[in-house]
């Protein structure tokens, strides 16, 4: 980790390794995450001529839903770390027509947001990834009003969130993952402790910093029967690296212990798996 680039180590693997898959599976992944966006959405409250930056936004989805509340008078800026997931983002905006959005490719930790100019800081699952949590919180504090907002989705921890761990504890009967010791490193469940989440949010320049559970069935794949959804998960999960590093036998024994786990969360030719996330919303601070 550099001082001018906090964040080297996120850069390289969601420009190298997560963005791809990313991009590959945009349609079926913004299926599956827009019932938490929403959720996200309507904590938020966008305003009618209210400008948003829309934090880790990918591929942009948000970033145009966002748009389209805001009204054309209304601004949205995307601000990402992985290029080619902004440039998808920048395609999608302009064969759409809507033109009250702009994306950044930049580390939202770091970028100098202008002072002072948006009443919104938004994001789906894209703020879990910080070297620095408070300073990135931080930094988006500055780009708000005097009691502008914040609104966001995270996931709750591991053990919550059965579209994670089932196929995991499956896998573990039968190869050694590697587990990060700090629960709260950078990854998709470093947000699990809302308390922590909460406090870091008071550190960084934030008032009344909440977090309400929001648990839904998560529809593997957007919607998929299970062979589908088993696609679907082994190419996004964290167990692609893994599995791609073992022998055929010991690949093909592991998938069928997934199967065999998956398989029972099939109901109506569909995956549905239980989850659990965190809506997390703090306003910052009235004085300038
Ligand atoms: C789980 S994905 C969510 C993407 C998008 N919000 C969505 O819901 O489709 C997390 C996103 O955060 C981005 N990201 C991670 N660290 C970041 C940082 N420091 N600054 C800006 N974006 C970051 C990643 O490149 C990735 O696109």
């Amino acid at each position: 980790m550099t001082e001018s680039r906090p964040n080297a180590e996120q850069s390289e693997y969601w420009n190298t390794i997560a963005g791809p898959k990313w991009l590959d599976l945009q349609h079926q992944l913004d299926l599956q995450l827009a019932p938490y966006g929403r959720a996200a959405l309507e904590a938020a409250h966008p305003a009618f001529d209210e400008s948003v930056v829309d934090v880790g936004c990918g591929c942009g989805a948000t970033t145009l839903e966002l748009g389209k509340r805001v009204g054309e008078t209304g601004r949205v800026l995307g601000v990402d770390i992985a290029s080619a997931m902004i440039a998808r983002a920048r395609a999608t905006a302009e064969a759409s027509g809507r033109r009250n959005v702009a994306f950044e490719c930049t580390d939202a930790q770091t970028f100098p947001f202008a002072r002072a100019s948006v009443g919104l800081v938004y994001s789906r699952f894209g703020v879990m990834f910080f070297a620095d949590p408070v300073a990135a919180f931080r930094n988006l504090a500055r780009a708000l009003r005097p009691n502008g907002r914040l609104a966001f989705v995270c996931w709750q921890s591991i053990h919550d969130n059965p579209w994670m761990s089932v196929p995991m504890m499956a896998a573990m009967q039968h190869i050694t993952l590697d587990i990060p010791a700090d629960p709260h490193a950078p990854g998709p469940f470093a947000f699990a402790d809302a308390e922590r989440v909460c406090g870091m949010l008071q550190a960084a320049g934030f008032t009344e910093a909440r977090a309400s559970a929001f648990r839904t069935d998560m529809l593997i794949g957007g919607g998929a029967p299970l062979e589908q959804a088993m696609d679907f998960m082994l190419r996004i999960s964290p167990l692609s690296r893994p599995l791609a590093e073992v022998d055929a036998a010991t690949r093909h024994t592991v998938i069928e212990a997934i199967r065999r786990a998956v398989a029972s969360y099939e109901v109506g030719g569909i995956v549905r798996m239980p989850s659990a996330a965190w809506i997390i919303t703090a306003q910052k601070e009235a004085r300038p």
